[in-house]
């Protein structure tokens, strides 16, 4: 069967899960192709937004083992009418925990149908020289596997979108996620007072803008 709308549905602030879901929605034949990049708070503001396809792929990176906040604030805003998902994380490679099961849950009730999901290694959010994680994640590899992904999804979607795959689908992870243990302080950067010549360029670039003027963070505790 033939994708005839293809939406790319993400949130990546640091590029990594939206290589992933860009690599697998190139293997992905449509006429149409849209993209939702839900990472700026202006736009997870508004989850008015028309997610009719014959498919969506939702990306995103995993925090503390779950997926993040802003991702489950905005999806649960999301209401669509059985449309069928592929769901994607991205980790650094330390474990993705619960994020696809979360993402899973959460999925289904904004409305979709999973057809497909899967957890791809991207470099960690905190990798530095000093400390490299996952570094130069997605590689040549990750990235073919990703191709691989999304023209399997593209050869076997009419067999995918049948019940009797949709309710085979089992995710790794646990549906007690809720209850586990998350850290419990705010995410925010910290400001070297005596490097700060507050030009606020930070504010701009911050891809979440958990940033504000005051120090504090914007982001909710986790
Ligand atoms: C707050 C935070 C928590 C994270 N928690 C995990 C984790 O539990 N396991 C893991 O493997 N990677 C973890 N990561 C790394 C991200 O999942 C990884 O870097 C991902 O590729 C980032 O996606 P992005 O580039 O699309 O933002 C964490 C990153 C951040 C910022």
């Amino acid at each position: 069967m033939h994708v005839k709308k293809l939406i790319m549905l993400y949130f990546s602030p640091t590029g990594t899960t939206k290589k992933i879901i860009e690599t697998i929605s190139g293997s992905v034949q449509c006429e149409t192709l849209e993209t939702i990049d839900f990472t700026k708070k202006k736009i997870r503001e508004n989850a008015d937004v028309d997610l009719n396809a014959d498919l969506v792929i939702i990306g995103t990176p995993a925090y503390y083992g779950r997926i993040p906040n802003e991702v489950t604030d905005y999806l649960s805003k999301i209401h669509v009418n059985n449309v069928y998902a592929v769901l994607v994380v991205v980790y650094g490679n330390r474990e993705y925990e619960d994020s696809l099961k979360e993402l899973y849950d959460t999925a289904c009730a904004a409305g979709f149908i999973p057809i497909a999901c899967a957890a791809f290694i991207g470099e960690h959010s905190y990798s530095s020289e000093k400390l490299p994680m996952a570094h130069g994640r997605p590689d040549d590899m990750d990235l073919e596997r990703a191709k691989l992904f999304g023209a399997t999804i593209q050869k076997e979607f009419r067999s995918l979108i049948t019940l009797d795959n949709i309710n085979k689908i089992s995710i790794p992870g646990s549906s007690d996620y809720k209850n586990k243990t998350m850290p419990k302080y705010p995410v925010a950067p910290e400001t070297l007072k005596e490097c700060c010549a507050m030009c606020n360029r930070c504010l701009e670039v911050c891809p979440v803008e958990a940033i504000s003027v005051d120090g504090q963070s914007n982001l909710r505790t986790i």
